[in-house]
């Protein structure tokens, strides 16, 4: 798509916006399955550092697994009446997957330019010593010991924490695309942090080194779902111009 045919739908992504809230009791209709794929396609168009997608959405609708899921949010009552659940779950290694899939992209494309291929290359590369040999954990004695010294080195993902948090930080913008997505179609849903990982990693047979940053219940609101007055900080305190 040209800059020049987009349309800019700044009213269409305002009441997306303003209709996303955080539901904590839905209604029993189920969401269609074409509708939460679609939501899915939407959030794997979300930025990534180096366009390295170190997640997997793991989207619940067997109820079994379902109710098991909702156990291990600590009964939350969002969880309790979710319609889906989708589990956002970060790992460095899936970087080095997304990685090696893109190489492959890249060396078996007739229409990519050289000087694409060329930048691909590097950057792919770059990000496979991060992923790979920067991951170590080795590494973490030594970043715990900067980000002591300079505080501001707390986010690099280096070292074995570190590439976990980098790779959490990414999901995050899947999340939020997908929670955004879901109010541009009516859908409601409800961000949650409260549950337990281990027991959610059991119940998905998580490899070792995944981490969830992330548990979205989604559903439709019931009539009588309390929401709250929406209060944020003012913006202008918030925002520091320089
Ligand atoms: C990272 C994160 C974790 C959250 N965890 C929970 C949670 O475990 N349970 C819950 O009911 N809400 C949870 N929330 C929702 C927040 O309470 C909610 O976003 C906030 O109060 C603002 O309300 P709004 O989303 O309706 O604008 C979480 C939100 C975020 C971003």
């Amino acid at each position: 798509m040209n800059t020049q045919d987009f349309v800019r739908p700044w009213d269409a992504f305002q009441a997306a916006n303003r209709f996303r809230r955080t539901i904590r009791k839905f209604n029993s209709v189920p969401i269609p399955e074409d509708e939460v794929h679609a939501l899915l396609a939407e959030a794997a168009f979300a930025p990534s550092s180096g366009d390295m997608q170190p997640y997997e959405l793991h989207w619940i609708r067997a109820p079994a697994l379902k109710a098991s899921i909702a156990t291990a949010c600590n009964g939350q009552k969002a969880a309790a009446s979710a319609a889906d659940f989708i589990v956002v779950v970060a790992n460095p290694a899936l970087g080095l997957r997304t990685a090696r899939a893109q190489l492959a992209h890249v060396e078996s494309s007739l229409t990519l330019e050289q000087d694409s291929k060329a930048y691909y290359r590097k950057q792919v590369g770059m990000f496979q010593k991060i992923l790979g040999v920067g991951s170590s954990a080795l590494w973490s004695p030594l970043v715990l010991l900067a980000a002591l010294i300079r505080p501001t080195l707390s986010l690099i993902p280096i070292g074995h924490i570190g590439g976990r948090q980098w790779a959490a930080r990414n999901a995050i913008f899947a999340a939020q695309t997908l929670m955004l997505a879901a109010a541009a179609k009516g859908i409601d849903s409800c961000p949650m942090e409260g549950f337990s990982a281990s027991q959610v990693a059991r119940l998905l047979r998580l490899p070792r080194g995944s981490v969830i940053p992330l548990v979205i219940a989604l559903g439709y609101r019931a009539d009588d779902a309390r929401i709250e007055e929406r209060w944020r900080y003012p913006v202008m305190d918030m925002v520091i111009s320089h």
